[in-house]
């Protein structure tokens, strides 16, 4: 694992960014896993200005993202669909329909997230793939409890999760209660993992995650399992780690 560690995030998404254009760059048809939240704005901000500064080519790029919220349209403002489209792909030169996102309003959810794992298959896996993590651990959104070796299914979100996600939302009842999230066993199939924590409310779950036990507890904890890790971390996110990481 190899941990960088920075000031602040606009340098956690440059730092980021650069490791994308590096994959970018040196493989056409570069498949991107793509997360949401706050977290990975400043990267994405980044990446656009990549684009339009220094030329990065997207045109050939195939994205996947990590989750979707069930029962949200893809034109709601709360749907992960509608926030990359605002975030990143609007405003770079992919083609929208290299662009995947789970559709958490197919009638067959299970059939969709199969679907899913064998688009991802169909080419080649996903080169790499960016994690936040969430205040409980979670990966994508792969809550507590979830088995290490889960694939891409639906399944009911925290307490948690849904009250540290009302705040994009009117009031905690509009929160969906379900969610579409690729599986932390199809995560770790993902050549490299670019992982990224700001804010010093992360500091005691990012150290679990890196530190800790490999838990069920901490779905975080499956980085630690995986080869080829890079986590840009801010200083107060990374304020409770103790280790020297080594590769
Ligand atoms: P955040 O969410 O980046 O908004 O903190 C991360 C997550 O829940 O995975």
């Amino acid at each position: 694992m190899r941990v960088i560690k920075v000031a602040t995030p606009e340098e956690m998404g440059k730092q980021a960014a650069a490791v994308i254009a590096a994959g970018m760059r040196a493989k056409p048809h570069f498949v991107l896993g793509l997360a949401t939240g706050s977290t990975p704005i400043p990267l994405y901000q980044e990446l656009i200005r990549l684009h339009k500064e220094e030329g990065l080519d997207f045109s050939t790029t195939i994205t996947f993202n990590l989750d979707e919220y069930v029962g949200l349209e893809p034109t709601h403002d709360q749907s992960y669909r509608y926030f990359m489209n605002e975030q990143l792909f609007d405003h770079i030169n992919i083609n929208k329909a290299n662009t995947h996102v789970p559709n958490g309003l197919a009638e067959d959810l299970e059939g969709h997230c199969l679907a899913y794992e064998m688009m991802i298959d169909d080419v080649g896996g996903i080169d790499c793939q960016v994690l936040g993590i969430g205040g409980n651990g979670h990966l994508a959104f792969n809550e507590p409890g979830s088995s290490l070796a889960s694939r891409t299914r639906p399944l009911d979100l925290t307490e948690n999760t849904i009250k540290d996600n009302s705040r994009f939302f009117e009031k905690v009842e509009d929160v969906p209660t379900r969610a579409v999230t690729m599986g932390i066993g199809t995560i770790l199939e993902a050549e490299n993992l670019l992982f990224v924590a700001n804010g010093a409310n992360k500091a005691g779950i990012v150290a679990a995650a890196l530190e800790g036990p490999l838990t069920v507890k901490v779905p975080a904890s499956a980085l630690q399992i995986h080869s080829n890790v890079t986590c840009v971390i801010t200083e107060d996110a990374a304020a409770d780690l103790t280790l020297n990481f080594r590769s």
